[in-house]
């Protein structure tokens, strides 16, 4: 079975030592480092911008996996990618204009991703995953960390991971919210590769990350 990526959402870590903290997850054996965006229009919260992106960026060496719930978002990119994101991961549902988004990602050198709300079917990825990176499957409705996952969206993963494979092409497929060890083994089971953890990885502070990103690694 597939030993998962883990990508903590900083969203869950202590905002007055974020340098801190990216540190203290990279040691812990955190594969990315997850940024929530948020708007406050998107989605009712908000969060951080570029310039706490790009204050982050000496922290660590690990690939910034940036995931946008901002509406619109074009306007963006290049902020983010300058303050050094790696993946940068859209929602088809803030905008008109999906595919000129992912284009202007991957014009900008980075990994292109699509995020999926529950309520959004995984057909939306029919003419989109030939250009794509990553698929990233929400599994809470997307604006605060610490909510109950979605089993439903467990479907969704299987039939992911089915038309990714059929592209035979690298695609990763992460899961969003709500992962913990259990969810996790059921997340891995469905065919993702890639989990976010904001609640799992910073609960018990610095001394249990360690082993609370083993455990999720482990869970299956
Ligand atoms: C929700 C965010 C998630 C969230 C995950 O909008 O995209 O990344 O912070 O938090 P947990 O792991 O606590 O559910
Ligand atoms: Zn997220």
């Amino acid at each position: 079975m597939t030993v998962p990526l883990i990508s903590p959402s900083i969203l869950s870590a202590d905002f007055a030592r974020l340098g801190e903290e990216v540190r203290a997850i990279d040691a812990a054996g955190a594969d990315w480092i997850h940024v929530d965006v948020m708007d406050g229009h998107f989605v009712p919260n908000l969060t951080i911008g570029p310039g706490v992106v790009k204050a982050l960026r000496p922290h660590t060496a690990k690939p910034f996996d940036v995931h946008l719930m901002i509406s619109p978002v074009d306007g963006f990119l290049e902020a983010f990618a300058a303050a050094g994101a790696d993946i940068i991961t859209v929602h088809p549902e803030a905008g008109p204009h999906t595919h000129r988004t992912i284009q202007a990602i991957k014009a900008l050198g980075k990994k292109a991703g699509i995020s999926l709300n529950p309520a959004t079917p995984a057909k939306m990825l029919d003419y989109l995953i030939d250009d794509i990176d990553l698929v990233l499957v929400m599994s809470v409705n997307p604006g605060f960390g610490g909510q109950s996952f979605i089993t439903s969206q467990l479907r969704k993963i299987e039939a992911i991971r089915r038309m990714i494979d059929k592209t035979g092409r690298q695609i990763h497929l992460e899961v969003d919210g709500g992962v913990d060890r259990t969810t996790a083994a059921s997340c891995i089971s469905a065919g993702a590769d890639v989990l976010v953890a904001g609640t799992a990885t910073f609960r018990g502070g610095p001394d249990h990350y360690a082993a609370n990103i083993a455990a999720l690694k482990g869970a299956v």
